[in-house]
């Protein structure tokens, strides 16, 4: 194989109660990416579409350079790639935009070299592009997009990443207004510590949300969706979030929080049609606050990154 053609999809982390523990994949946007092997060793990005110019071509500063770079050192590879990007999702957005040209990347480069290491083994090599993105290596938006479907990380210290099965009706809706918040930024200013209060609240509903999306519960993962410790300091990065929240709840979501870091709003719904509706009232509400927004619906994705050609 000379070349490949990768897809990588967007990923929702945190996922209310579960801030760096838990993500999942959906269908639409993601990232594309082709390589192709050439002559001589190194990574050379030679063209990056869909950054209005804001992404760097320098492959140890970019995320898909990053992920291939640490692939190939440990592989002890001198293999050389180029690399075209096309961005196909916003930046800064809280879609996992950087995890998904990192997993795009070190994925491609995995297959392109005959697949010496499985999927799984990946997944360290994509995380050092998030921590050159946001500062730490947290693998709430690279873990399902490399591995598909609805993710848990038990522990960083080993890695123990669990997917979790999800039911087959529930769908997500993404609604992306037209601002930005750095992944930097908004880790920043959350508190370090927490009361012990609140840590029993949020442990609740982690183990609640894990056995309602397992049994299929509804109401269940609806109580769940709960999070009292990241989504109140963060919410005031996004203007008009109470509005948008309350629009995506009457339209009847199960629920409703910040996507990542932000600025993106997810809910999660038992219907494609259900989904549909509760984007449109959240888009209603963004518009309330004289913000223009995109809308992705989509099932949760079970394949992760997929290879195009
Ligand atoms: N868990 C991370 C955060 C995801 O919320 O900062 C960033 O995309």
């Amino acid at each position: 194989m000379e070349s490949i053609k990768v897809f990588a999809p967007a990923t929702v982390a945190n996922v209310a109660c579960g801030f760096d523990i838990f993500g999942f994949a959906v269908d639409n946007p993601g990232d594309e990416i082709i390589l192709r092997k050439k002559a001589t060793p190194g990574v050379e990005i030679t063209k990056i579409e869909g950054d209005n110019g804001r992404l760097t071509r320098d492959a140890a500063k970019n995320t898909v350079g990053i992920s291939m770079l640490a692939y190939l050192h440990r592989l002890n590879s001198d293999q050389g790639v180029s690399v075209e990007l096309k961005k196909k999702m916003p930046l800064g957005s809280g879609l996992g935009s950087s995890a998904a040209s990192s997993v795009a990347g070190v994925f491609a480069i995995n297959e392109l070299m005959g697949r010496p290491l499985s999927q799984r083994d990946l997944l360290p090599f994509a995380m050092e592009g998030e921590r050159f993105a946001s500062g730490t290596p947290h693998a709430d938006n690279v873990a399902p997009c490399l591995l598909g479907g609805f993710v848990a990380i038990r522990s960083y210290t080993p890695l123990d990443v669990i997917k979790i099965d999800t039911p087959k009706d529930l769908f997500a809706t993404i609604v992306h207004p037209q601002i930005e918040v750095n992944t930097r930024d908004a880790r920043n200013i959350l508190r370090k510590e927490t009361s012990l209060k609140n840590t029993i609240t949020q442990m609740g509903n982690v183990a609640g949300l894990i056995a309602g999306l397992m049994k299929s519960d509804y109401d269940l993962i609806s109580r769940s969706l709960v999070d009292v410790i990241i989504e109140p300091v963060r919410a005031i990065l996004i203007p008009g979030f109470d509005e948008v929240k309350g629009a995506a709840l009457n339209a009847g979501a199960l629920g409703c929080s910040i996507s990542g870091a932000g600025p993106s709003m997810f809910a999660l719904s038992r219907d494609r049609d259900t989904a549909k509706r509760v984007g449109e009232a959240m888009q209603r509400a963004f518009t309330g606050v004289q913000i223009e927004s995109e809308i992705y619906v989509s099932s949760i994705n079970q394949d992760g990154p997929v290879v195009l050609g």
